[in-house]
């Protein structure tokens, strides 16, 4: 199938790694013009020249941290430096924090939601001007399986990303008349850096093997497994295609049957 997505621009930011870094090189391969972001340029220079050996195509990056106002307005100054418009923007930061309510003090809510979800207003106020440029514009945040199936433990994650699928649904409506369509992709337990820092973080804490931890948040996925990042980009990269051109303000989940939910 072809997504009609040659040539168009994209920006993923949290690109350096896991969904962000495989949506990338998924937007690559389909011939998208790709721009990346994410805090450390160490990292960023690894991952594009992961990307120039994966798909032959070279990709421009900029380091700057999400949760800072002054580093996505340095972001933005970049961007209309790089490009006259922007098609795509994909935002792959965000986590979740395991902790009680009664371990969460206001310090550690405020952090997660600059993570979570200011993190994405950010980028997406720092992109709208170039997006607008665009003939049809897309955009498309990470959410999670986590609103639809509040998992314990998680709970700012839970509240943050259910405040992400509301800003899609508001967004898309919002940025109607610039012919800009908002959706997100809402992952279940993908194997990220994400997960086996916290299957490290648990094995030692409890002192058992990682498979031990791996199984315990295997057992209830109806697919059996964890998902791979690869196994989430192309529903990124799908939303953002011309093929999803009546898709709008919708979140999608790519969670292996873990959130079964009847709406
Ligand atoms: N993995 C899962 O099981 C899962 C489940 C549900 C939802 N999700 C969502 O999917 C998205 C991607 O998750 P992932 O598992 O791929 O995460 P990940 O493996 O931890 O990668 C996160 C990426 O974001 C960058 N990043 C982190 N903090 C940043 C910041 N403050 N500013 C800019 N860039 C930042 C990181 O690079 P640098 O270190 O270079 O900044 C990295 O490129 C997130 O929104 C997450 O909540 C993941």
């Amino acid at each position: 199938m072809d997504l009609g997505i040659k040539g168009d621009t994209a920006l993923v930011v949290g690109a350096s790694e896991g969904i962000g870094y495989e949506s990338a090189k998924a937007l690559l391969e389909e011939g998208a013009d790709l721009l990346i972001c994410s805090r450390n340029a160490d990292n960023l220079k690894q991952a594009a020249s992961r990307l120039k050996q994966a798909t032959g195509r070279t990709v421009r990056w900029f380091a700057a941290d999400v949760t800072k106002a002054a580093d996505v307005v340095a972001l933005k100054g970049w961007l209309e430096q790089q490009t006259e418009k922007l098609d795509i923007l994909v935002s792959a930061v965000g986590g979740s924090q395991r902790a009680l309510f009664e371990e969460l003090d206001d310090d550690a809510w405020y952090a997660n939601y600059e993570f979570n979800v200011m993190g994405a207003v950010r980028v997406i106020r720092a992109s709208l001007d170039l997006l607008k440029k665009s003939a049809a514009g897309r955009i498309v945040i990470l959410g999670a399986a986590g609103p639809r199936m509040p998992y314990p433990h998680q709970l700012v994650s839970n509240v943050h990303k259910a405040g992400l699928i509301a800003l899609v649904k508001t967004l898309g409506v919002e940025f109607r008349p610039y012919n800009i369509r908002v959706n997100s992709v809402s992952p279940g337990r993908t194997m990220t850096g994400l997960w086996t820092r916290r299957i490290e973080a648990l094995s030692q804490e409890r002192g058992v093997p990682a498979e031990e931890i791996v199984n315990e948040f295997t057992h209830e996925i109806p697919m059996g497994r964890f998902a791979t990042p690869d196994e989430i980009a192309p529903m990124v990269v799908f939303l953002a295609s011309h093929k999803t051109s009546y898709v709008t303000c919708q979140s999608i989940l790519v969670d292996g049957g873990i959130a079964r939910g009847l709406i």
